[in-house]
């Protein structure tokens, strides 16, 4: 078994995403991650453990009694929700698991709030978690620092594992579970994902949703991918040069309608313009042919579905909100069942619940 504590942080960094999985893994070696940092730390049956454990939280969870057992799961740890950059469903689905397991919470949602103003570091700061609390969920605009923060805390006196909310342009491993969990569960008694085709919309340079969920979907067979943006908001190279490794269905188009046609799944997604390098940079690209509206909803077939990880701007009309196809507010709750999956696997609970009588 492969530990942090056993390799530099130069020598961990310049590993390949798969190369660092097995050093992310849980002691006990069920192949669940201890920190949560990327998306290839999931494989098929890592999902698939995580999907069945979403559905039995969820199913315990409707019962008085069966919601009183869940809460005394994780009555004994604590954990930090940092999120120094803004945020609502990600932030809250994270609460309402700890919530649900009895986890004790904590919060900094301003770093102006903590002693960051007084220019502690960000790396002395959850240091300083760590001292406090038995996991730490983090959301930064610095790429890699869930990353770094998971190995210094490993090396430390006193390690937690550090959950990635979202970390810079890059990953958002918990976004692509609880998408994956949605499309499990729209496609649960049609015959599952295999064999579908799924369609990005929007930003695609900037969403870090898409790269995640897009290397997810390499684990189902004969998964479709098709990439509609303007040329400027392209899915990036890496993520085409990982499934053309992996030998993936993919096309890259801006045709919406086209697209939209032969889709299962269409997965809008908002222009990031809070990346933008230069004020006002995003609003020169002309984005009127990648909205989803009342002329996409009707090319869409029956038992499609349409997803978004919000927030929308106006890149899916409201007058679609009714439709039982609109995937996007379930797909919301979603992420509070399958985040309370993984925060239980995390603490080694999967079995205990899986088998428990309730
Ligand atoms: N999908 C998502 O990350 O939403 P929030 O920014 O509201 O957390």
């Amino acid at each position: 078994m492969a530990r942090l504590t056993e390799i530099g942080w130069e020598d961990f960094a310049g590993l390949s995403l798969e190369a660092k999985k097995p050093y992310l893994e849980r002691e006990e070696g069920d192949g669940l991650p201890y920190h949560t940092l990327f998306a290839q730390q999931f494989d098929r049956s890592c999902l698939e453990r995580l999907c069945a454990l979403a559905n039995r939280i969820r199913f315990i969870n409707k019962s008085k009694e069966g919601a009183l057992y869940l809460k005394n799961v994780l009555a004994h740890k604590r954990a930090m929700l940092y999120f120094s950059q803004p945020s609502s469903r990600t932030f809250l689905s994270h609460l309402a698991a700890c919530q649900i397991l009895g986890i004790t919470t904590g919060s900094v949602r301003d770093a102006a709030t903590s002693s960051e103003f007084k220019g502690e570091s960000r790396e002395d700061s959850i240091r300083t978690f760590s001292s406090y609390f038995d996991m730490i969920i983090m959301r930064s605009p610095v790429q890699g620092l869930a990353e770094k923060m998971a190995w210094e805390l490993s090396n430390s006196s006193r390690p937690v594992p550090i959950l990635n909310a979202g970390s810079g342009k890059d990953q958002h491993p918990t976004q692509a579970l609880l998408d994956i969990y949605t499309l499990v569960r729209s496609f649960e008694e049609k015959g599952g994902i295999d064999g579908r085709t799924v369609t990005f919309c929007g930003d695609l340079m900037r969403g870090r949703t898409v790269r995640s969920l897009s290397y997810l979907l390499t684990n189902f067979k004969n998964v479709r991918q098709i990439f509609v943006a303007p040329p400027d908001l392209q899915v990036p190279a890496d993520v085409v040069m990982i499934l053309a490794k992996k030998g993936v269905d993919f096309e890259v188009t801006d045709d919406l309608k086209a697209a939209v046609k032969t889709s299962d799944a269409v997965y809008m997604t908002r222009i990031q313009d809070e990346w933008d390098s230069s004020k006002g940079e995003s609003a020169k690209i002309d984005t009127s042919r990648f909205k989803f509206g009342a002329e996409e909803l009707a090319l869409l077939r029956p038992d499609g579905v349409i997803m978004h990880p919000l927030p929308r701007r106006d890149e899916i009309a409201t007058c679609c909100d009714h439709d039982p196809r609109a995937m996007y507010w379930r797909q919301m709750r979603n992420g509070m069942w399958i985040r309370a999956a993984l925060i239980a696997s995390t603490f080694g609970f999967e079995r205990s619940i899986m088998e428990c009588g309730y």
